[in-house]
């Protein structure tokens, strides 16, 4: 893991950002895995100000999107296809038809979280996954206790998660309590990773993910396992690590390699 600590939120999203457009300029038609949340969205105004610019293109990108509730259709105003839609889609020059979203709404929910599978693998594997994490370490919807082994499929969200997401629902209306999700195998196939917490209130799960044992109980500490990790973390999230100074120092010996090469 490339633990990368930033001054604030702004700073991590530029850094995260970085490395979408990296892959942008390098392979125009990359596969991308999306996220939804209150984290990704500075990401998100970052990539579309370059886009703007004229630095990258989406014209040729496919996308993937970790998880939606079960029970929301796609206009539906708290669906994570809306989110897309309304902060990043609706924005930069996708094609809407390569953008895709677990559905929320399937007939038949049990056979969505293969098909969806199988559709990530027809278009090449995802290059490029974005991540946030929950309070609890989740990532995805993959609540703790799930198998690192799992795949799209439907999970039960926990009761901290359903609480902390309640800020997007009107107190009358109806939050669902399941969603579809990709799973953590599916999650670690893709061939590069990238995870943002900011906030203090992350700092316990991004502590354990980095430094903790691997474990159920932290699902987002699965990727210990994978080869091609960066995590990025304000200094409010990263408040609970050990190592701060290590890694401190290995980014600043990596930024001055980069700043040489480049
Ligand atoms: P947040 O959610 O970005 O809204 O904090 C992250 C997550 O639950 O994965």
């Amino acid at each position: 893991m490339e633990v990368i600590i930033t001054k604030d939120a702004d700073e991590a999203a530029q850094r995260a950002s970085y490395f979408f457009a990296n892959l942008l300029k390098t392979k125009a038609n990359a596969v991308l895995g999306l996220a939804t949340g209150s984290t990704p969205l500075k990401t998100y105004e970052t990539l579309i100000q370059k886009y703007k610019e004229g630095e990258i293109s989406f014209k040729e990108v496919t996308s993937f999107n970790l998880d939606e509730y079960v029970g929301l259709s796609p206009d539906h105003p708290q669906s994570y296809r809306s989110f897309m839609n309304e902060n990043l889609f609706s924005k930069v020059d996708i094609d809407l038809t390569k953008t895709f979203v677990p559905p929320g709404d399937a007939k038949n929910p049990l056979e969505a979280g293969p098909a969806y599978e199988k559709m990530i693998i027809e278009a090449g594997g995802i290059d490029l996954q974005l991540l946030g994490i929950g309070a609890n370490g989740h990532i995805g919807f993959n609540e703790p206790t799930s198998s690192m082994r799992s795949r799209t499929r439907i999970k039960t969200l926990t009761e901290k998660t359903v609480k902390d997401n309640s800020r997007f629902f009107a107190p009358d209306e109806f939050q669902p309590s399941l969603a579809i999700t990709m799973g953590i195998a599916t999650i670690l196939e893709a061939r590069q990773v990238v995870l943002i917490a900011t906030g203090e209130g992350k700092a316990d799960a991004v502590a354990a993910t980095i430094e903790g044992p691997l474990c159920a109980m932290c699902p987002a500490s699965s990727l210990q396992l994978h080869e091609n990790t960066k995590i990025i973390i304000d200094e409010a999230a990263a408040s609970k690590l050990k190592l701060t100074e290590y890694y401190n120092y290995t980014l600043d010996k990596q930024d001055k390699i980069l700043a040489e090469f480049s």
